[in-house]
């Protein structure tokens, strides 16, 4: 969480600084700043968004050609304009922004205190930046040299960026456990939590990895780790394109992004597998085909919705590839020493590829012996990284807070995976493979159809907008569909919202029954139709009301139901691909009618780089 973006170069640095922080803020938005260099260091900043800072900053010096900024989700230290970044050393020489936690700050701080500095926020940040200058100063080296033992004193994650009001020709970033990537132009360069403030200028770009610090000096880059080793930096030419970053005329990222799911789940399933010959065609983990043979048990690991795509992930594999699999959250899983080794394959999933817990899950499983798939969007980001193999879900930039395109696009290659170990395991020939492939390509056209009522599902959000609960139920692979449907009311609408299995619904939630609560049921025709069935009678038997998401044709639950909404008939393991659309729908429509901010979703951050 956090945003950060900096740029050295030819051109005037704030207007460069402003859009890339409008790009970033989706990973925060508590407080925003800039420091330019021009006639000494000139910092605005603010709490709230990158408009107040614009605001903030009207009629004031903003000229400058070398500068930083940054968008804040706060840790430490409230939002408010004296926490937000940028902050200076004890001297007012060197200006730091960071993304992440310094985890000994409380120890640096009371040091520092000791030997006299004083901080003003209660920032970890500043800490870091004073600690810097104290080392700058006493152990009389150069900033570049001090930055790189200050690292070595410090615990936690960071992608830091820092300058100095005495030289104009310097950048200085480095990262651990926080992505930070550095765009090369025409005699100029860039540095941002992602490529997505700097494609606009330059598509040459290199990740840093951990432990490394990039220095750009007199126009040249240079990299080093921290145990001061120089590194050959691997330049790559970024493929994403402008457009898919922008609005393209819908009103929030978040609707766009639902719209997108034809194409996303096209894109994430193109080239991966054959319907005529029902081959699959995943070339990563051909060399793992002998460890998928063997495999005693799967452990999917994730946070928020990539959670929910590996619980759909759980169904499909037991009972496509008759693989026991178990599904962790991974902020449990790193803390409660669990059972793992070598026998076992962990799958990694997660949009951004940067969350904290999933990443830091995902290195506990590796140290003990087992072996590791990632499945993630963001290409070059860091938990494919650190994984064995694995695939990208092609979705497309994630711009919306609550995530949408990235979940089907999760499940569709899931989906792939699930077939291809059945194939390798046996437990599916090759007509199961042609069959399953020939219905995933019909999957993009059946979402289209289903996105088709979102008329209808205006016209629900108007008679719900205002409840203050709502339950969403499902059994089989309909109870993740549900997760994720209460998991997207309550991010972006505020309204308690609970996922649960529907037959659970009798141990608890069935007390808070009433007129009052909508009851939002996935009752497709699946193989336990009838028993959600019974469940939907005994919603109704407490005058709930009920919103069941029924396959085309359904007449019984219509006749139950006080509202319907169709989708497409497919196959039971297919169904998350479509029965999520109409409650993504619902929810944004929702929310919008509540005058939510549905793309920046009050407290939340898509990258969650903290634990
Ligand atoms: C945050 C986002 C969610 C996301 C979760 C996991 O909470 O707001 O939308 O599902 O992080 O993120 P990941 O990038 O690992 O999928």
């Amino acid at each position: 969480m956090c945003g950060i973006v900096a740029y050295i170069g030819h051109r005037q640095a704030y207007p460069i600084l402003i859009k890339g922080l409008k790009r970033l803020e989706y990973r925060g938005y508590d407080s925003a700043g800039v420091a330019l260099l021009h006639n000494g260091l000139n910092i605005y900043k603010c709490k709230g968004k990158v408009a107040d800072l614009e605001n903030n900053a009207k009629g004031k010096d903003v000229a400058g050609s070398l500068g930083m900024g940054h968008t804040r989700w706060a840790t430490h230290g409230e939002p408010n304009d004296i926490n937000s970044h940028p902050h200076l050393s004890e001297s007012g020489e060197i200006a730091i922004i960071h993304n992440g936690i310094i985890e000994n700050y409380a120890t640096l701080k009371e040091e520092l205190s000791k030997r006299g500095h004083h901080f003003i926020s209660d920032t970890d940040t500043e800490v870091l930046v004073h600690l810097i200058e104290d080392i700058k100063e006493n152990a009389h080296v150069s900033l570049e040299e001090a930055v790189r033992l200050a690292l070595h004193e410090v615990i936690g994650a960071y992608a830091i960026v820092i300058i100095s009001k005495n030289d104009p020709t310097k950048l200085i970033g480095a990262r651990k456990g926080s992505p930070l990537v550095v765009g090369i132009g025409e005699g100029e360069f860039f540095m941002a939590s992602d490529a997505t403030p700097i494609i606009e200028y330059t598509r040459n770009v290199t990740y840093l990895k951990d432990g490394e610090i990039a220095f750009i000096k007199d126009g040249k880059l240079s990299i080093k780790t921290t145990e001061n080793v120089e590194q050959i930096p691997y330049i790559q030419t970024l493929e994403m394109n402008l457009e898919a970053i922008e609005k393209g005329g819908y009103t929030h990222f978040m609707l766009k992004e639902i719209h997108e799911q034809p194409r996303s789940i096209y894109d994430s399933l193109r080239g991966r597998f054959d319907p005529i010959t029902g081959m699959f065609a995943m070339r990563s983990l051909k060399e793992y085909e002998g460890k998928i043979k063997n495999l005693k048990r799967i452990v999917i690991v994730g946070c928020g919705t990539s959670w929910h795509a590996g619980l759909v992930g759980e169904y499909l594999f037991e009972d496509i590839a008759r693989i026991p699999v178990e599904v962790e959250y991974a902020s449990e899983f790193r803390y409660r020493n669990p059972v793992i080794g070598p026998d076992d394959l962990v799958i990694a999933i997660s949009q951004s590829g940067e969350t904290a817990d999933t990443l830091a899950a995902i290195q506990l499983a590796k140290e003990k012996g087992a072996t590791i798939l990632g499945l993630c969007n963001v290409v070059g980001s860091s938990i494919p990284r650190a994984s064995d193999a694995g695939a990208y879900t092609h979705a497309g930039p994630e711009i919306g807070v609550a995530s949408t395109k990235a979940f089907t696009a999760q499940v569709a290659v899931l989906t792939l995976w699930a077939f291809g170990f059945a194939e390798i395991r046996g437990t599916a020939t090759k007509q199961d493979l042609r069959d399953a492939f020939a219905e995933l390509e019909s999957i993009p056209a059946k979402v289209e159809r289903t996105l088709l009522c979102e008329d209808q599902v205006i016209e629900i959000a108007k008679v719900f907008k205002d409840v203050t609960n709502a339950l969403y139920l499902g059994r089989g692979y309909g109870f993740p569909v549900a997760l994720e449907g209460a998991l997207k009311l309550k991010e972006i609408s505020y309204i308690h919202a609970e996922g649960y299995p529907a037959a659970e619904m009798k141990h608890g939630p069935i007390a808070l029954i009433d007129e009052e609560m909508p009851v939002v049921v996935i009752a497709t025709k699946s193989s336990i139709y009838e028993k959600v069935i019974s469940n939907i009678q005994e919603v109704k038997a407490r005058k709930g009301t009920i919103i069941a998401i029924v396959t085309e044709g359904d007449n019984k639950v219509r006749n139950m139901a006080d509202y319907v909404i169709e989708i497409p008939e497919t196959k039971e393991y297919l169904e998350p691909l479509i029965a999520t659309i109409p409650l993504q729908l619902l929810s944004y429509h929702i929310a919008v009618m509540r005058g939510c901010n549905v793309d920046q979703p009050r407290n939340l951050a898509k990258s969650v780089t903290v634990e």
